[in-house]
């Protein structure tokens, strides 16, 4: 005989490896409050449209409470016989209140409930990511206020560039996690829907109230087709690669900072409490906590290639594969809300060597285009301007002098065009503070950009 649950159909036992490979209580005990809540009202839903009766119903949920409150206290006891959470739960219900317990489970299936299970964590959890990464946004806001005409060295191909903002660059990486805000919170939507009441695939006979049991749970839609309702992980899937392009952000910026600390750049400091120190080299000041968080994304990507890799082909409806869902998307969760949190606080630790930043814009030839774009202006076609400017900073790196350091009577040697109002352009931050079309780093647009900002965190 077998004596698993479902054990009617067997002549003997399943083997004890099959029982330890097949388990997924390891890691889907994370959800037994969800098991827990959604099965709640999946009951009061039996007991409400009469497909049992109020007095066993009442059993049932005085039963399901007193497993709630154990396993708030810590005291449930699982184990890898009932394989995962959904019959571990019923199981211990069984053992305490007997075979009344066996009617919590007419008119559903694991599969729709694993599956509304799991749409609940996610839906628990997305508003907290979301919250966090506000946090982030407003710290952001923040040292760009105080930072709007603090002048830095804009990159393209890790060259000098042109000069910008040090709180316009901030506020750059403000709209990429403001548009991740956004992908979670579209992500919310595809989570906040129930699946349960699809049963095994097909739906049931019952007389389920769907919508009911939706509400009772807190999802704001319900699952259109049962096929898809127990297959679909989309949900998953979004969360990981959102979570994959959030935390892809979050590198770049780890990676900048990291640079940035370091004795060749000397932008910035990172506090003494978000540094670690070496245990050989006394002098060691290193940025860990960067470093660490650009290297969790190995994880995060690894999370979504897995299940996608994991959902390739997979025929309708419910297949075991599924159970290889649920891991991922944990690691996942416990992986960014620390990034996050942390990463903030590293940033609200950062102190901003400005005279170094700006010393960086001076001593290379960051004002280049200033010149061209003054020519340009004057009448002169861009091209030639580019051509002309081209060389004299070509002439000024065989004499090692920067381009404002030339006297006005060797300015005109290259262009009569030239008066001297041109050394107020060639300053970085005129430069700067001159880049007013929508969106660029003058001071204006940046503030600009920091007001709507504000309103939209106020929201
Ligand atoms: N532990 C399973 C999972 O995580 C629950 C669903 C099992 N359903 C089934 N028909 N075997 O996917």
């Amino acid at each position: 005989a077998n004596k698993k649950l479902w054990g009617g159909r067997f002549q003997a036992p399943t083997s004890k490896e099959v029982d330890q490979f097949g388990a997924s209580i390891y890691f889907d005990q994370l959800m037994a409050d969800e098991d827990i809540t959604c099965s709640l009202a999946h009951l009061h839903m039996l007991a409400k449209t009469h497909i049992i009766d109020q007095a066993d119903a009442d059993q049932i949920d005085a039963g399901l409470r007193d497993i709630q409150a154990d396993l708030k206290k810590g005291n449930l006891h699982f184990s890898y016989e009932n394989e995962d959470i959904h019959m571990n739960i019923e199981s211990i219900l069984t053992d305490r209140i007997g075979p009344v317990a066996g009617k919590l489970h007419t008119a559903r299936s694991r599969n729709d409930q694993v599956a509304v299970d799991f749409h609940l964590y996610v839906k628990r959890r997305l508003p907290k990511v979301i919250g966090l990464l506000k946090g982030l946004m407003e710290t952001l806001v923040t040292m760009a206020e105080q930072n709007v005409e603090t002048i830095m060295p804009g990159y393209t191909h890790l060259q000098h560039a042109q000069p910008i903002s040090y709180g316009h660059y901030l506020m750059a990486y403000y709209q990429m996690f403001k548009r991740d805000c956004e992908r979670f919170e579209f992500n919310q939507h595809h989570t906040d829907m129930s699946p349960l009441g699809a049963a095994a695939l097909a739906g049931t006979t019952f007389p389920i109230d769907r919508e009911m049991t939706a509400k009772e749970i807190g999802f704001g839609q319900v699952y259109a087709n049962s096929l898809d309702a127990v297959s679909d992980r989309d949900f998953a899937l979004e969360f990981l690669s959102n979570a994959s392009i959030m935390m892809m952000h979050l590198s770049r910026f780890c990676e900048e900072i990291s640079m940035w600390a370091s004795y060749e750049f000397n932008y910035i400091e990172i506090s003494d409490a978000y540094t670690t120190g070496s245990s050989i080299m006394p002098q060691k000041k290193n940025p860990d906590m960067a470093e660490l968080i650009r290297g969790k994304i190995g994880r995060v990507y690894g999370d979504l290639i897995g299940l996608l890799s994991t959902m390739k082909s997979l025929p309708l409806a419910y297949n075991k594969d599924l159970q290889e869902d649920k891991e991922g998307v944990f690691d996942v969760f416990n992986t960014i809300i620390p990034s996050i949190k942390i990463f903030t606080h590293m940033l609200q630790g950062i102190s901003v060597k400005k005279q170094n930043m700006y010393d960086a814009t001076t001593n290379d030839y960051s004002n280049a285009t200033e010149l061209a774009d003054y020519l340009a202006a004057k009448g002169m076609p861009f091209r030639q301007a580019h051509g002309i400017v081209g060389k004299m900073v070509y002439d000024c790196i065989v004499k090692q002098i920067n381009l404002q350091d030339l006297s006005i009577e060797e300015l005109k040697q290259y262009s009569t065009l030239i008066d001297s109002d041109v050394y107020e352009d060639l300053k970085p931050e005129t430069a700067v503070k001159r880049r007013n079309s929508l969106g660029g780093t003058g001071f204006a647009q940046v503030q600009k950009q920091i007001q709507a900002a504000k309103a939209e965190l106020a929201e």
